[in-house]
């Protein structure tokens, strides 16, 4: 005999829900790229960051010295100044006409330059180096 009979007349409720757990979800997941710091004393960190964010963000989550980024990311203080070598740069978007006349009356600028908080943070870019100067304090 059953545990709980049907009562007749009532409609009998599932009293329990499957759950669905993919066991493999961590797997599947995409990696997060991993960018490594060249910090202005030289000493280099190396840190994951969720694609779509950006490289000013990492360092700035991280507590990472040189990346300062008084305007939180919107692309007017310039305190977030790095450079970045060409190949590693062809993996962002280009620089906005605003990123670049900031860049432009930046001590320490070359054509390396960037803004961090301009460099979102995309499934290829593993392995960047972004080099972070003294002169951004
Ligand atoms: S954080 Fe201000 S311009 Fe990048």
């Amino acid at each position: 005999m059953a545990k709980n009979p049907p009562i007749e007349g009532c409609v009998r409720y599932a009293t329990t829900t499957r759950m669905e757990i993919d066991p493999f979800a961590e797997m599947k997941a995409p990696r997060m790229p991993e960018i490594t710091y060249v910090l202005p004393d030289n000493s280099e960190k190396t840190i994951d960051i969720p694609i779509g964010q950006t490289v000013m963000d990492g360092s700035v989550r991280n507590n990472l010295p040189g990346i300062v980024a008084e305007c939180g990311g919107g692309c007017s203080c310039a305190t977030c100044h790095v450079h970045v070598d060409r190949t590693d740069a062809q993996l962002f978007d280009e620089p906005s006409e605003e990123e670049l006349d900031l860049i432009e009356f930046l001590d320490g600028s070359c054509e390396r330059s960037r803004l961090s908080c301009q460099l979102v943070v995309r499934e290829g870019c593993d392995g960047v180096r972004i080099v972070v100067p003294d002169t951004n304090s």
